[in-house]
């Protein structure tokens, strides 16, 4: 019985341990990088130099992935999954059609608009801290302060091209991929 009731608390002080270092990791984000939208990443990514993200983005699915979510095809793909609200009121749809997760009012900026669907910081993380000239010039500075940059592609695709979406299509990366690079010209 002594040596049970001993591992149960060594597993409770585990526990307790990772609950947490997780919670003040997630809270010092969630209080520091917030989500601006593309119109703020606009402004400097869309000259031809920069190599035109925006245009790249704006003429891809991606940016229309929440208007997807308004029309009736979408409303019957939610219904059959058991749905009873309309696709965009569903946030089982919405988290993959714009931020790959659930939106937290509180982490977003008041510039954010959801309509703009799949954007720059659903892949590139909350942007309020980085979006500066001075700190976005300096790759590091901009990593300390929320840039991601995927080191694994295929592995960010495939948290929202897996077969949890309900009209999923075989995901080819390198076919995918090609549809919407927007690397900047090498001079
Ligand atoms: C004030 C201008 C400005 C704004 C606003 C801005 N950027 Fe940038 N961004 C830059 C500059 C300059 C670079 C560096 C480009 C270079 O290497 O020449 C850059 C680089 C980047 C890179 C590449 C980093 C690397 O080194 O690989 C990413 C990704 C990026 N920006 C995303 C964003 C996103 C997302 C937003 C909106 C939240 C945004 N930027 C807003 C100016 C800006
Ligand atoms: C679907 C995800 C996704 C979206 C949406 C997206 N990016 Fe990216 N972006 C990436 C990935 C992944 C890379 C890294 C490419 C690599 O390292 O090969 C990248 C690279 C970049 C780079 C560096 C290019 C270079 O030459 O190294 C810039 C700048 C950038 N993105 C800006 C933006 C901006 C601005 C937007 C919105 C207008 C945007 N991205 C939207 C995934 C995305
Ligand atoms: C946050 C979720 C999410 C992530 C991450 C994501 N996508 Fe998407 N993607 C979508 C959604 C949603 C659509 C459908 C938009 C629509 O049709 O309205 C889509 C559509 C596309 C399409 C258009 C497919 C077609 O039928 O023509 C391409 C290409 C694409 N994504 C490439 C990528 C690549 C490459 C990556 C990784 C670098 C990626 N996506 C990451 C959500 C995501
Ligand atoms: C796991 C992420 C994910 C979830 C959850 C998700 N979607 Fe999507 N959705 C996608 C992606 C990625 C695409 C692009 C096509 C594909 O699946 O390859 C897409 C495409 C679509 C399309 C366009 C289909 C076409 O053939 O052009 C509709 C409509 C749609 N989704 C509606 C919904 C509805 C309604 C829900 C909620 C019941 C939902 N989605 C939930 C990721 C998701």
């Amino acid at each position: 019985m002594k040596k049970k009731a001993l591992i149960t608390g060594m597993v409770l002080v585990l526990v307790s341990m990772v609950v947490f270092s997780s919670t003040s990791v997630s809270s010092k984000n969630t209080a520091s990088f917030k989500y601006v939208g593309v119109s703020k990443c606009q402004t400097c990514h869309k000259t031809d130099a920069q190599g035109k993200q925006f245009d790249i983005w704006q003429n891809s699915k991606h940016s229309q992935a929440w208007k997807t979510l308004q029309t009736d095809a979408a409303d019957k793909l939610a219904k059959d999954k058991g749905f009873s609200t309309k696709a965009a009121e569903t946030p089982q749809c919405i988290k993959c059609h714009v931020l790959g997760k659930d939106i937290v009012p509180d982490e977003l900026a008041d510039s954010f608009v959801k309509e703009d669907g799949v954007q720059c910081e659903t892949c590139h993380g909350p942007g309020s801290e980085y979006k500066a000239m001075s700190v976005m010039k300096d790759r590091q500075k901009a990593i300390d302060n929320g840039l991601i940059i995927a080191s694994d592609k295929a592995q960010l695709c495939i948290t929202c091209h897996n077969p949890e979406s309900p009209s999923y299509k075989e995901f080819k990366f390198d076919e995918y991929w090609d549809k919407i690079k927007h690397y900047k010209p090498k001079n």
